[in-house]
């Protein structure tokens, strides 16, 4: 595990519902060395422009997530913020708009911006008329009558997209296993992971989101919560390599309560290493592990800082042009001059 350190100072995370400890100084001396990256490779010397603080070997990624938000006033207003904002150019950049508005954002939006879907359907489009089969039988558990009726509820105002008709309107990316699905419409691990195998067969890359509830936290079970959700995906893509990670504890999401620097880097340092140990240690390089919860202006540079963390999912803060620039641009975090 990373641990931040100063000069003669070790300084352990401190958190509750872990179960990691904390190493000693002997231990930390030993972890994991920063990769320094710059255009055309790596090395372990430094250089202008060199990127720093990055276990990982993916390029600095944000995706705006603008949920169930918007009008086509607002939107029009977000896209000229956004098409006049400076942004560093070493950003992988994503806006997921409401499936309505997708087209007027990709007739609009500059093209240095990629577009993502929220959701795409577990399988090819079809007779699936404005949903909405709620729940593939095979693979959900079964709900209660009032779970059901609340779910029913909600899927009568939203669409079921299939992936190909995403690529087809321009998106490039779809968000899946938002907690915000799993746990108010109960998509279950399984149907996620078939929704990711299937949204990359066609390939719509996939922004794959994980994350454990208060509760979990509190209970110790963070990483359990994470790894089996890592697993829901493993179990059905075949290459990572158009996956982004996207570690979003729920009780951070809308709450205004970030994850501390050290608290997100933890759980990322934790899911590379399950990479490492379930995938392949390239796979655990190159794959980004992004941020979510309560992400903003002023808290994203020190989360940028650290290790593990190659860029963030931004809810709220991504519906103000200025202020999602700013996140975006925390990527200097990660550079030093020479
Ligand atoms: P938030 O949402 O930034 O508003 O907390 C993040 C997300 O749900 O992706």
């Amino acid at each position: 595990m990373a641990m931040t350190s100063a000069p003669g100072k070790l300084t352990c995370p401190q958190f509750s519902g872990l179960r990691r400890t904390c190493p000693s100084a002997s231990t930390a001396s030993t972890a994991r060395p920063f990769l320094l990256r710059r255009a055309g490779g790596y090395s372990a010397g430094r250089s202008s422009r060199t990127v720093v603080a990055m276990a990982g070997s993916g390029k600095f990624f944000v995706g705006g997530n603008w949920k169930c938000n918007g009008t086509k006033d607002s939107i029009s207003k977000l896209v000229a913020d956004l098409n006049s904002a400076a942004l560093e150019n070493d950003v992988d950049i994503v806006v997921a708009p409401p499936f309505i508005y997708i087209d007027q954002v990709k007739s609009s939006l500059v093209d240095r911006i990629d577009i993502s879907a929220q959701n795409s359907w577990i399988g090819k489009g079809g007779a699936f008329t404005g949903e909405i089969r709620n729940r593939a039988p095979a693979y959900q558990t079964p709900l209660d009558g009032l779970r059901q009726r609340q779910i029913k509820d909600q899927l009568k105002t939203w669409l079921v997209h299939g992936a190909e008709q995403l690529i087809d309107i321009g998106c490039k990316w779809v968000i899946l296993g938002h907690s915000e699905r799993r746990h108010i419409i109960g998509e279950d691990d399984q149907f996620i992971g078939k929704k990711a195998a299937y949204a990359l067969s066609q390939n719509l890359k996939v922004i794959a989101c994980i994350g454990e509830k208060l509760d979990e936290r509190e209970a110790g079970k963070t990483f359990d919560v994470c790894f089996q959700q890592l697993k829901g995906f493993a179990d059905y893509v075949t290459s990572w390599e158009n996956i982004v990670i996207a570690y979003e504890p729920v009780w951070a999401i809308g709450t205004g309560k970030v994850a501390s620097p050290e608290q997100a880097q933890e759980v990322h340092a934790a899911i590379r290493d399950w990479l490492k140990k379930s995938v392949s240690t390239e796979v655990a390089s190159e794959t980004r592990i992004i941020y979510g919860g309560s992400v903003s202006g002023s808290n994203s540079a020190d989360l940028a800082k650290k290790e593990d963390i190659d860029g963030f999912l931004v809810g709220g803060a991504s519906l103000k042009g200025p202020e999602f620039a700013t996140i975006v641009n925390s990527v200097t975090e990660k550079k030093v001059a020479a």
